[in-house]
């Protein structure tokens, strides 16, 4: 499963300061935003390590909107992202005075030299984050929150920041831990043209030579810029403003990974939205308050499965497997694309999947479908010519008959025959029993999959392929 880094919160020097606060290791890293003469900082604040600071020519009167620890396979690759907007106050003002940006720092830094960053990172970097409509002026540069979701051990996952522009008009963006880990690795330095002597600066070592600190120290920020996946925001149908988000991993039936995004809006409101590689589906809509007050804050419980969610008067909590609430079918069940609710065929319930309960009769073979107008065809090999056979889809009761027959019963693409992704199972009847003949996820191209089952056939392969295989 996911996680979501921790972000707690303990009071800052200022009282209108806002502060992030991240342990990781018996260290406690704190991002603490400008406020009033303080011109903010990223420090390791307590822990057996060297306690370091940023430079203050780094940050640009910051204010955090977030901080995660990005695992790497190997320990001291560990790294912490910080997520801030930057304001210049000497802009014009015909000039965009706000600059999102992602600074990191390594765990393992240990500081500089005597001579210099002595007591700094020699690790940081900033890099600008981009998000709006493609690469037009209308871009939203005011980072308000951001929250990432990463595997346990691997620098992979999804970064989501919400951003508003200068009329408050607020959009999410969705950001690949990939795209930015390879940026920091490889993007040239702003304003630095010269090679560099021996390793690349900011990455970590034992021993800096005092040339490389000194490009550490004048060039944090590199020229590549991260943009979204996607390029532009989620295409969000509401006219609410968003003013908080929180994200959810989670194993559906079909032993995929999906990620669930919780918005809370101005007018109290909050959308859950499925977020996959192909769209954006706002599952359901929740309006929980007898107040309209803004959504100012949310918070998942994973462990008993709820969403608490406050506004300035009240405080509210939902169930995350909110299955119920899509009726008694199991058309409507599967329709809702709920990633936390799965079809009980037995007890004839939508259902929260239980952990580590399985729904699958048999694993199903995956099917690859390449490109959006790969035309499928699912064969099901006749063994008895007094059965009935028919297909079914995601557990459902709606049958789909045989696009023709003989030695096989072949699904193919017809009218009101979604053939494009889900489980389809081929069920044999005769004398009242029923039984599953074979079965096929389609997956499509671009997803996850298990690389051993992973198949890409058309009709002729796939036909031969299972005479191979069934026989
Ligand atoms: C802030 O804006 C002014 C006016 O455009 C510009 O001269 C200055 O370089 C900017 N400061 C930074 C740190 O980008
Ligand atoms: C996919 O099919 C549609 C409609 O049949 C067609 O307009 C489109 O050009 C096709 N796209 C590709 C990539 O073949």
């Amino acid at each position: 499963g996911g996680m979501i880094a921790p972000a707690s919160h303990i009071s800052p020097p200022f009282p209108s300061q806002k502060s992030i606060n991240l342990p990781a290791d018996g260290s406690l890293y704190s991002a603490m935003s400008s406020v009033g003469g303080h011109v903010g900082s990223i420090r390791r604040t307590f822990g057996s390590q060297k306690l370091l600071k940023t430079e203050n020519i780094w940050l640009l009167s910051p204010q955090f909107a977030g901080a995660s620890i990005i695992p790497a396979s190997e320990k001291y690759k560990e790294e912490i992202y910080f997520f801030f907007t930057e304001f210049n106050k000497t802009a014009r003002v015909d000039e965009e005075p706000y600059r999102a940006r992602i600074g990191r720092i390594c765990t393992v830094d240990e500081g500089g030299i005597k001579a210099l960053l002595a007591d700094s990172w020699t690790t940081f970097m900033k890099a600008r984050v981009m998000c709006g409509a493609g690469n037009t002026q209308q871009q939203y540069n005011n980072m308000k929150q951001a929250v990432v979701l990463t595997a346990q051990d691997k620098r992979a996952g999804v970064m989501y920041g919400l951003f508003s522009n200068a009329w408050g008009r607020t959009v999410v963006c969705a950001y690949s831990i990939e795209d930015i880990d390879r940026a920091f690795s490889n993007s040239k330095l702003k304003g630095y043209s010269s090679s560099f002597s021996g390793n690349r600066p900011g990455m970590v070592r034992k021993f800096n030579n005092i040339k490389n600190l000194g490009v550490i120290r004048y060039y944090p920020e590199i020229e590549d810029v991260i943009r979204p996946v996607g390029v532009n925001p989620l295409d969000l149908p509401t006219d609410d403003q968003i003013t908080h988000a929180v994200a959810d991993i989670v194993l559906a039936v079909n032993d995929e990974h999906y990620t669930v995004l919780y918005l809370g809006t101005d007018q109290g409101k909050v959308l859950k939205v499925l977020h996959t590689i192909q769209d954006v589906f706002i599952i359901s809509q929740y309006s929980l308050f007898h107040n309209e007050g803004p959504v100012l804050n949310m918070a998942i419980d994973s462990q008993k499965g709820h969403l608490y969610v406050g506004t300035a008067m009240e405080v509210q909590r939902l169930p995350l497997a909110d299955c119920r609430r899509y009726g008694h079918t199991c058309r409507e069940c599967i329709l809702s694309r709920d990633p936390y609710c799965g079809w009980d065929k037995a007890r004839r319930k939508c259902i929260a999947i239980p952990p580590g309960y399985n729904l699958r009769q048999t694993s199903p073979r995956e099917i690859v479908v390449k490109g959006r107008n790969t035309t499928v065809f699912l064969p099901c090999p006749v063994h008895s010519f007094h059965a009935t056979y028919r297909w079914e889809k995601d557990n459902c009761k709606m049958n789909y008959p045989c696009l023709f027959s003989g030695d096989f019963c072949v699904l193919g693409p017809v009218v009101n025959t979604p053939l494009k992704e889900g489980v389809f199972r081929c069920m044999a009847t005769e004398d009242g029993f029923k039984v599953e003949v074979v079965s096929f996820r389609l997956v499509n191209d671009g997803r996850l999959i298990s690389a051993s089952f992973a198949s890409t056939l058309g009709l002729s392969a796939l036909l031969a392929g299972v005479t191979l295989w069934l026989h």
